[in-house]
């Protein structure tokens, strides 16, 4: 490689050999797999299967085309494309920032640096906001549209409010509503919180920042150098957000109305009990994520 050789990253990918014909060609699927998924080693937990991911991004194939023609040939600026986007996910970029995409709730999310990386966890919180079947939702700091796009596709008649604090993020919520189809039932807000007042809704749901401001440096790299900091210090006690959501709820849900709220699996308890201070006649649960740990407050009113 000498058109994409980069040095002071510490990665080094061997020398290919080009192969003979026409096309110029300088690699293979199968070399350029072996190759990245040595270099991924260090730093992916499934290095293979991130190799994959790339290339078949980069080429705009499935994976199964990959793995079914390992002998297809990979073009000199493709694998240009593919060598400097295996240096960039090796050194800590999240794979999801380099793809675009992630797959959340069965969908393809787009994702860009001003939006969260949707994380399996708050399917959790899908899933619980999908068995009470409301017919209005507000969804609080909706980020990438994750929680609000898969509840609009599950809910077909369901009409929701999504708010975001950053005008940025609204506009990758509103791609993905597009994308999915549901644009017309999700109606994009930029806001702070609950203002503007939408409603009254039957749910309110978020996954609001709620890493304690202290602890946002020990975050992995990954997620503390890439993901934005507005997605992820909930302040002091991490838990500001809830509380201004406990505090502003009430003016915005319909009798009999309830709150989903993500927290912190270590948060349970604070969060429970500030749930019965703001709503002492309610029914407060605390639900597990699938790891067992907590994960989702619920207050039913
Ligand atoms: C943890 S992320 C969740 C994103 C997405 N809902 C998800 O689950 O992946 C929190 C989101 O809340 C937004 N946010 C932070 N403070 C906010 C506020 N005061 N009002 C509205 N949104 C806020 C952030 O910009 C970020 O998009």
């Amino acid at each position: 490689m000498t058109d994409t050789a980069e040095s002071g990253m510490g990665i080094e990918f061997p020398s290919l050999a080009p192969t003979s014909g026409p096309r110029q060609t300088t690699s293979t699927v199968k070399d350029a797999l072996q190759q990245a998924t040595v270099i991924l080693r260090a730093t992916a937990d499934t290095p293979r299967l991130e190799a994959e991911v790339l290339l078949g991004y980069t080429l705009d194939v499935s994976r199964t085309a990959l793995l079914t023609h390992p002998e297809r040939p990979v073009a000199r600026h493709q694998l240009a494309h593919y060598q400097n986007a295996v240096r960039r996910r090796s050194a800590g970029y999240p794979l999801p920032y380099l793809t675009g995409r992630v797959e959340f709730y069965g969908l393809t999310f787009d994702v860009t640096q001003e939006v969260l990386i949707p994380r399996p966890e708050t399917e959790t919180l899908v899933t619980l906001a999908l068995a009470r079947r409301p017919a209005t939702i507000v969804d609080v700091g909706t980020g990438s549209g994750c929680i609000a796009v898969s509840l609009a596709v599950h809910l077909s008649e369901a009409a929701l409010y999504a708010i975001e604090i950053s005008p940025a993020a609204l506009r990758v919520a509103q791609r993905n509503a597009q994308r999915h189809g549901v644009a017309q039932r999700v109606r994009t807000l930029v806001g702070d919180v609950l203002s503007p007042r939408p409603g009254p809704v039957d749910l309110i749901v978020s996954n609001p920042p709620y890493v304690p401001s202290g602890e946002c440096g020990l975050l992995p790299a990954s997620v503390r150098d890439y993901e934005p900091r507005l997605a992820l210090d909930g302040g002091p006690d991490g838990l500001v957000m809830v509380r201004q959501l406990l505090e502003q709820a009430p003016a915005v849900l319909k009798p009999g109305g309830a709150m989903l709220i993500e927290i912190g699996a270590d948060q349970g308890e604070a969060a429970q009990h500030l749930a019965c201070t703001f709503f002492p006649h309610a029914a407060v649960h605390v639900h597990p994520d699938l790891a067992g740990r907590d994960r989702v407050l619920e207050v039913q009113t």
